[in-house]
């Protein structure tokens, strides 16, 4: 079934010493893919649970051209990261909750799950075994991609007869081209991201190609990417093409709830837990798309995003413009956030595990 052997769990990287580093221009990494050593793979029949699996060398699977995911788009992705800090420790932030929104995923896509306990273990398993991978503190991150896949054969309309769990990671760092500067968003009115009772919520493959046509669109336009609106009304802000959309007026933060269209992101939820934790009032609500208008700052947050301030964003060919840089609500979540994240600021939450 592998396309290589199958590596033993018991000694993850006997090729590399743990201070060892691969050979990356550390200095040069965005948000491309980039081989490593080791992906983790286990599959399990439907209605079975998922057994530990194991280690393989990072490569290409084999498939049935029948695989529910290729017809039927069965699959789910999480993403999350991990940290090296100054003393060589490893840091995970909050893989639980990848785990628990895979799981609620599943649920919804009608496959089977790996357990809570599983995911976590086996994201740590993927960790050591791609340490070299892990940029240097300050550098970026190892990012981590679980996938729930129905591998088995399907012709007809109904859930894969097996399912597989797979981690791959690749070492990253800024996710738009534009690095850390600001974003300017469009604002898209042809396409909608999610409908009401849809998938919105949830971490399917499906939810990510139909955003491409619009996002390649504004790209050529040269805008950073797109904002969706609720496809019930047009009148509320969704979501961003890879991540969740914050605005700011004096000390008070809005983010629209997830009412079911919107992804209820790991980092999302942490930035608001932080923000009330800093004195803002954070409130989760419909926010209208007309308070671009008056905001001072707009915000995205996303794991492969982290917390990115957007410059501008574009409505109906007006453009507003946004505060941003130094002393922004923005900069000081960002840099609590990845403070935690990367063990500078004591985690005070229990959000990291030591891998
Ligand atoms: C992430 O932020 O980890 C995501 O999964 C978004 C993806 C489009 C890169």
């Amino acid at each position: 079934w592998f396309t290589s052997q199958p590596y033993p769990l018991e000694s993850p990287n006997p090729t590399y010493s743990d201070e060892e580093y691969a050979d990356v221009d550390w200095d040069s990494l965005g948000f491309g893919l980039m081989a490593t050593d080791y992906m983790y793979i286990t599959k399990c029949c439907e209605g079975q649970h998922f057994e530990e699996g194991q280690l393989s060398r990072y490569g290409n699977i084999k498939l049935s051209p029948a695989a529910g995911v290729l017809n039927y788009g069965q699959g789910l992705f999480e993403g999350t990261k991990a940290y090296r800090k100054e003393n060589g420790r490893v840091l995970l932030f909050r893989p639980e909750q990848n785990a628990i929104r895979m799981k609620i995923g599943a649920e919804r896509m009608c496959m089977a799950s790996p357990s809570i306990e599983h995911f976590v273990h086996a994201l740590k398993q993927t960790v050591l075994a791609n340490k070299r991978w892990i940029p240097p503190p300050g550098k970026g991150s190892l990012y981590l991609r679980p996938l729930l896949l129905g591998t088995g054969p399907v012709l007809g309309l109904a859930p894969a007869p097996e399912y597989t769990f797979l981690i791959y990671a690749s070492p990253v760092r800024n996710y738009f081209k534009e690095g850390s500067a600001p974003l300017n968003l469009h604002v898209e009115e042809n396409f909608d991201r999610a409908s009401r009772r849809g998938t919105g919520n949830v971490k399917t493959i499906s939810n990510y190609a139909p955003v491409l046509m619009a996002q390649t669109t504004a790209k050529k336009r040269g805008f950073s990417d797109v904002l969706y609106l609720d496809s019930a009304t047009k009148k509320n802000l969704e979501e961003v093409s890879s991540c969740n959309i914050f605005i700011a007026k004096g000390k008070c933060i809005a983010t629209p709830a997830t009412n079911g269209t919107i992804l209820s992101g790991i980092t999302r939820k942490s930035v608001i837990e932080i923000a009330g934790d800093l004195g803002y009032q954070v409130e989760e609500r419909a926010v209208g798309v007309d308070e671009l208008i008056e905001a001072d700052e707009v915000f995205c947050t996303g794991t492969a995003v982290g917390v990115a301030p957007v410059g501008s964003i574009t409505y109906q060919d007006k453009r507003m413009e946004y505060i941003t840089g130094s002393g922004t609500i923005c900069q000081e979540l960002n840099d609590t956030i990845s403070g935690i994240q990367t063990g500078t600021i004591q985690d005070k939450k229990g959000w990291i595990i030591e891998v």
